[in-house]
């Protein structure tokens, strides 16, 4: 495979104002990356289009597991890779397909240690960047799925809770609830299987939002819920906690409406009833990156076979081209699309 002598790639334009927009990304041509002894030259396939990239390109919190992005910086995540040139022992040769960190560029260059082979079990590449890890390590680790539960999933209808209701169906949740800014969206979350939708519209935003949220799910739930998957915060968790059952666990996974919201606040806080959240025995847990890398491994070889039985659908669009990449991420951002966004580029 020939390399050409200057490749593309994203870098942050400018720090965005608020929620990211297409222009504060640019494609930018730069001479090819070399590898350094011992390095292993790639040329992207797949690339993963997430809301946490909103993170790191605003006013990064504290603690953040991945260093923040500065203007003139190439954007990083996951992708999927063709191998173009090993070292000799790495044991790649040139033509495997391998995970890796460095998306958001037609070609990477990396360390062995850092790329991870695709699983046998599942056949399509681009299907080892769906984010169903996080939902399958909280169902089966952080918070086991009991036969009967009633599941809530907020921000149902990303990449992350598209999979996360199918996998807690699947590993024997009785009722499965969800939540999404969408009409459009409800109804193909119910064709995934979800038994009930319940639509936050952000143009609502105001007063009575929240309570409009609560009654929703008082109704869709009114015996209250056992388990709960937080991809957005604010409103939406302080009501799930507050339908908590006695001995309810939740998993706080994301925070997209600070994420994705018109401020940029990646942390909104949460207003939370100690004292029921005490007398229920509320299990509350916060699902950062420990443990991931186990979950990853053990969720794909199973997400593969749940694909090939027709048991699981992964939701996505894949956006062709590097050059329309901004545009998808500012378009995910204003949550035009359903499921997991990629981006794919062409094989030569
Ligand atoms: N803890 C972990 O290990 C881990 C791993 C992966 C992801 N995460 C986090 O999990 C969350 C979900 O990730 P994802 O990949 O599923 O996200 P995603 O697919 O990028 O989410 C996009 C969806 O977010 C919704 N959205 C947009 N603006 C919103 C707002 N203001 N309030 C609420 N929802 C809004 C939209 O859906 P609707 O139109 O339906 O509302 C949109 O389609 C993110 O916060 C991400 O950072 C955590």
């Amino acid at each position: 495979m020939s390399v050409p002598e200057t490749v593309r790639e994203i870098r942050l334009a400018r720090r965005p104002q608020g929620r990211p927009v297409a222009a504060d990304l640019a494609v930018v041509e730069t001479p090819a990356p070399k590898p350094a002894a011992g390095q292993v030259l790639l040329r992207n396939r797949w690339f993963l289009l997430f809301a946490g990239l909103a993170t790191l390109l605003g006013e990064t919190p504290p603690g953040t597991p991945f260093p923040p992005i500065e203007p003139g910086d190439t954007l990083f995540g996951p992708a999927v890779g063709e191998v173009v040139d090993a070292p000799a022992g790495s044991g790649l040769r040139p033509g495997d397909l391998v995970v890796h960190f460095r998306g958001w560029r037609e070609y990477a260059v990396a360390d062995p240690a850092e790329l991870t082979p695709l699983v046998e079990e599942l056949a399509d590449p681009a299907a080892h960047l769906a984010p169903g890890s996080v939902g399958y390590g909280v169902l089966t680790r952080i918070a086991p799925v009991r036969p009967g539960d009633t599941v809530l999933v907020t921000g149902a209808a990303g990449g992350v809770g598209t999979l996360a209701g199918q996998t807690a169906r699947l590993l024997g949740a009785g009722t499965v609830i969800g939540t999404t800014g969408s009409p459009a969206k409800a109804e193909r979350l119910r064709e995934l299987g979800y038994d009930a939708v319940l639509v936050d519209e952000r143009t609502g935003d105001g007063p009575g939002r929240a309570e409009r949220f609560a009654r929703q799910l008082a109704e869709a739930a009114p015996d209250g819920i056992d388990l709960l998957i937080d991809n957005v915060g604010g409103h939406q968790a302080e009501a799930a906690l507050a339908a908590a059952r006695p001995g309810a666990r939740a998993a706080l996974v994301g925070v997209l409406s600070g994420q994705l919201g018109d401020t940029p606040a990646a942390h909104p806080p949460l207003r939370l009833d100690a004292f029921q959240l005490i007398i229920k025995g509320v299990r509350l847990v916060g699902c950062g990156n420990a443990g991931q890398a186990e979950a990853e491994a053990a969720w794909r070889p199973r997400f593969g076979e749940w694909l090939r039985e027709g048991r699981i659908a992964f939701p996505h669009v894949r956006v062709s081209g590097l050059e329309r990449a901004p545009r998808a991420f500012q378009e995910m951002t204003e949550g035009r699309h359903f499921g997991t966004v990629l981006v794919e580029l062409p094989a030569e």
